[in-house]
């Protein structure tokens, strides 16, 4: 039978012209896949978190960019490029934190303006040319993402021991990326040459990616994973069952300060006072050397409605309660053990 690990996070029909994504907001019930055509299906999918995780918004981006590309009608070049970069500009403009949006947006930017020169100076202005490569473009970040989530997977894996218990936040999973997934790539890994981790996901609310995301992933894999409610985890980390922690990242800034899933922080306080190695598993796509600290990072404030009404079938407030809901949180690079790329395994990104 089919698991959802069988299944393309983020995937592209070239012959339709359509994007198309597993909605991950009916997950672990059902599995949808939802066809992408227009700039307000892509930007709503990626705010609404049916595509979500760093690694795969920015794959989302990059080929909903691409598609909306085609899409444009007109052989006069500076319109093409007037529409491009309106389309660029409204897609990230679905979510604030994760960089790896604008990076991919960027990256198909470049692309364009590459191409674009280079059929200027053929004197050939032929634009179905340009938007094939800026498709061929989306393709190739895929690619890589799955390449870079191997490599964070073997990096990753000369840390642990068979046997270990490791901890895990939100969802940095083969969901939240094209393939293996980043903070559960060592997992996948070590499960295939039989190291039988024994894995604590935290439910991660409001949204309960921990829940539905990693916990499903993990045990359709037959990786033997305990899901755990956000309170549980000094309990489990008390009582010695944890020997590393494992987080993914939205942004991580120049002195190493992560923006990732809110609770990560506490996660990383929890480990420090149990002397457990935290490590951020982190492609470098995900560097943001523009932000000096952890100060520099926008953290998504998200709907209210999240915390007090999503899964419940009556309000579990009572009316006009005050509700805060960041989205992520900063955890400070002094708690962090190491960052573990698909370059190496470093300290600190000033490192790499
Ligand atoms: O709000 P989400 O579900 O997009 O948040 C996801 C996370 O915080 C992940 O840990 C992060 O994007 C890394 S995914 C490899």
């Amino acid at each position: 039978m089919k698991s959802i690990l069988d299944y393309e996070t983020v995937d592209y029909d070239r012959d339709l012209n359509i994007v198309k994504i597993i909605d991950q907001t009916k997950l672990p019930s059902d599995i949808q896949i939802e066809e992408l055509t227009t700039s307000q299906q892509v930007w709503d999918a990626i705010y609404l978190l049916k595509v979500r995780g760093a690694p795969a918004i920015g794959v989302a981006a990059a080929f909903g960019l691409a598609m909306l590309a085609c899409q444009i009608e007109t052989t006069d070049l500076d319109e093409f490029e007037r529409e491009l970069i309106s389309k660029k500009d409204f897609i990230n403009s679905s979510r604030p934190t994760a960089v790896n949006l604008s990076w991919a947006l960027g990256r198909i930017m470049d692309r364009y303006r590459e191409v674009k020169n280079r059929l200027i100076k053929e004197e050939n202005i032929d634009i179905s040319i340009i938007k094939n490569t800026l498709l061929d473009e989306a393709y190739k970040i895929k690619e890589e993402d799955i390449l870079v989530c191997r490599s964070i997977g073997e990096y990753g894996l000369s840390l642990l021991k068979p046997g270990d218990g490791i901890l895990t936040h939100c969802n940095a999973g083969q969901l939240a990326t094209c393939k293996y997934g980043t903070a559960t790539a060592p997992i996948y890994l070590g499960h295939e040459k039989g190291y039988g981790f024994h894995v604590f996901a935290d439910e991660t609310r409001p949204l309960l990616q921990g829940a539905r995301l990693t916990a499903f992933e993990l045990s359709s894999a037959g990786v033997d994973v305990t899901l755990i409610c956000d309170n549980m985890a000094a309990s489990v980390m008390a009582k010695g069952k944890v020997n590393a922690v494992l987080v993914g990242c939205d942004r991580v800034a120049a002195n190493g300060d992560t923006a990732n899933k809110i609770g990560t922080l506490m996660t990383a306080v929890l480990a420090k006072h149990y002397n457990i190695p935290f490590y951020v598993c982190a492609p470098t796509s995900t560097i943001d050397m523009t932000a000096e600290t952890g100060a520099d990072i926008v953290i998504e404030q998200r709907d209210v409605k999240e915390v007090s009404h999503m899964w419940y079938k009556e309000p579990m407030t009572a009316e006009n309660v005050k509700i805060y809901n960041p989205a992520f949180d900063v955890t400070d690079g002094s708690l962090i053990t190491g960052f573990i790329t698909e370059k190496g395994i470093f300290k600190s990104p000033k490192e790499m």
